[in-house]
């Protein structure tokens, strides 16, 4: 018998790059976009296969203490929590969270992997347990992370997050769609917070003006979020990837995709991570939803794909 467990993306909806100086940022989970770990009872030492990511079937014998492996990290962390030394049987994990863009694949994968353990333990992991985990794992990905991916991704709720200060959910009261679309250009968010940081000190007082906007944006979208005033909202991320433009993190690949879904009918449109590459996010209306995908491809898109945010969202996964 298999079972499977999951876990979304994330994509962040309003205020990156403010975000590394203090001010707010709102991460949403990805509910349609997810991370598998099908899970199956057998007689062999846990032997995680991971078709979808670059790398070779991993066989645990018994975990070797702190490995660097994401996965074997993982399982380790897990099988420590829950106080095991071995697990027998087989998981198989897959992904349709592109890797590398910002969308938080990492930590979804890690989160599905633990769920997965605990389950063929016959045991319970907490949410905030899971999430810990996660963040450890996460740390071999990116050195300091923020705390954002394993966040959303484990508790699966929109989150208004500030440099340490502890993360705060938002309650969405009507359910958002959005479709995202992925430029297809690789992009290193390490380089546009560099190239932010270097305009701070050669214009501080209009990148001062830029990120106080950018905070207000974020305030009012979450006061949005939590009324359900859609229209609103999409005003509001068009105006963030403006003030993103002017940060020099847009690109024209981007902004073509912008610009293609607010022609197609979005509410709104913004860049969503580092920038430059990687992905735009964009609020839809549920019958604009594939008019904006076509656009979307028509204007460049390598992929294109569609989630809801909102009460019962989980199980409505679909890829465009
Ligand atoms: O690409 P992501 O989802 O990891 O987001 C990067 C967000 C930035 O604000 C640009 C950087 C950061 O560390 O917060």
């Amino acid at each position: 018998m298999s079972a499977c467990d999951s876990a979304p993306g994330k994509a962040i909806l309003v205020g990156e790059h403010a975000v590394v100086y203090g001010l707010p940022a709102i991460a949403i989970p990805l509910a349609g976009v997810r991370a598998r770990a099908s899970s199956r009872a057998a007689d062999q030492p846990l032997t995680i296969f991971a078709e979808d990511l670059p790398r070779p079937p991993l066989t645990l014998q018994a975990v070797q203490a702190d490995p660097k492996d994401p996965l074997a990290l993982m399982a380790w962390l897990t099988m420590r929590r829950l106080g095991v030394e071995r697990v027998q049987g087989e998981i198989r994990i897959s992904s349709e969270i592109p890797i590398a863009s910002g969308l938080g694949s990492g930590a979804a994968v890690s989160a599905a992997l633990g769920r997965a353990i605990a389950r063929m333990l016959s045991a319970d992991i907490s949410d905030d347990d899971l999430s810990r985990l996660v963040f450890e794992v996460e740390k071999l990905h990116h050195g300091t992370p923020s705390g954002i991916d394993n966040t959303v991704v484990v508790h699966e709720k929109p989150l208004y997050f500030v440099k340490d200060r502890p993360p705060a959910f938002v309650d969405i009261a009507s359910p958002l769609r959005f479709v995202l679309a992925d430029s297809g250009i690789a992009a290193l968010t390490r380089d546009a917070v560099a190239d932010v940081r270097a305009l701070r000190q050669s214009q501080p007082a209009a990148t001062a003006r830029i990120f106080a906007a950018i905070g207000e944006i974020v305030n009012e979208a979450r006061g949005c979020i939590e009324r359900g005033d859609r229209l609103r909202l999409g005003e509001l991320m068009t105006a963030n990837h403006r003030l993103l433009g002017a940060l020099s993190v847009s690109s024209a690949a981007l902004d073509r995709l912008v610009a293609a879904a607010l022609k197609a009918g979005a509410l709104g449109a913004k860049l969503s991570g580092g920038g430059r590459g990687g992905v735009i996010v964009a609020l839809s209306d549920e019958d604009a939803v594939d008019r904006l995908c076509q656009a979307l491809y028509e204007a460049g898109a390598k992929r294109v794909m569609q989630t809801v945010a909102g009460p019962g969202s989980h199980h409505d996964d679909a890829i465009a």
